[in-house]
């Protein structure tokens, strides 16, 4: 479903992707790792055609979305469910008007409608009772579930895409997270997760791309990742198995 052929990306003089080629089918679950600033969040605006490459294609279902105009690229974001990095809601909004703000903007629903859906997706993520909250009246936790039943309220999604989504968030909530991730992708629909977090990458991911430098270091399944000779690789691996361990010797 989606394409990367040949991919370079510049801002400015800082070359982010050099030459990057893959392809994700639609019902895969990948996660892309690599350090801050190696270009995760840019590979994520690129498949929305929020920024448009240098030079090579990138092609969505089929379709170059390369050259689109902005009309033609609303089409191709409504395949996508995004859960941003950053300010994922509306300070302003109350957790209800957050949720509500894309079906007011992509659905002609009545507001009996939009109240029904807004309550059934806090239902899925498990904070339907913060319904009336502002978002500073959030944890972090509930924060995410939130951003995750808005990124859901759009469309009917083909592929989920998180970035970050579990990112400083204590090791309970980033479990229900990455449940959540799992659940929502029960029926097949595949997923690109953007992490540096390796713990929940593997959690969730069957495949594991690793960004180095601009170019794609490795790409494999679990096995191949855990049998990785990459230092950089081992280093993020190191990390699992000493938080393993961890949990072992803590009961
Ligand atoms: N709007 C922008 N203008 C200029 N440079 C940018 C912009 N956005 C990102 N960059 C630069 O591009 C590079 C890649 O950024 P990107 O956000 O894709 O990294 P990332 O891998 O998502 O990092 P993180 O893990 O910290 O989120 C970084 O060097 C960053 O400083
Ligand atoms: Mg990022």
């Amino acid at each position: 479903m989606i394409v990367f052929d040949k991919v370079w990306f510049s801002y400015g003089i800082n070359h982010v992707l050099k030459d990057i080629s893959f392809t994700v089918s639609e019902n895969e679950r990948v996660a892309i790792l690599g350090e801050s600033g190696e270009g995760k969040t840019t590979i994520l605006k690129l498949i929305l055609g929020l920024i448009r490459p240098d030079a090579g294609k990138i092609i969505i279902d089929g379709e170059d979305i390369t050259n689109k105009t902005e009309d033609e690229l609303r089409e191709v974001r409504m395949k996508f469910s995004i859960v941003f990095q950053e300010g994922a809601l509306f300070d302003s909004l109350n957790v209800k008007e957050n949720v509500a703000f894309c079906l007011r903007e992509y659905s002609k629903l009545s507001e009996d409608e939009i109240d029904h859906k807004v309550r059934e997706l806090l239902r899925i993520v498990g904070v339907e009772h913060a319904i009336e909250l502002m978002p500073d009246e959030l944890s972090g936790g509930m924060h995410r579930r939130v951003a995750i039943a808005r990124s859901l309220a759009a469309c009917e999604p083909k592929m989920f895409l998180y970035d970050e989504a579990t990112t400083g968030l204590d090791p309970v909530n980033a479990d229900i997270i990455c449940k959540l991730i799992l659940d929502l992708s029960k029926n097949g629909r595949g997923l690109i997760l953007v992490t540096h977090k390796i713990f929940d990458a593997v959690k969730i991911a069957e495949r594991f791309m690793f960004l180095k430098d601009g170019i794609i270091l490795f790409d494999g399944d679990k096995e191949e990742l855990v049998h990785s000779t990459v230092s950089e690789i081992q280093i993020y691996l190191n990390e699992v198995s000493l938080s393993c361990k961890a949990n072992k010797s803590g009961g």
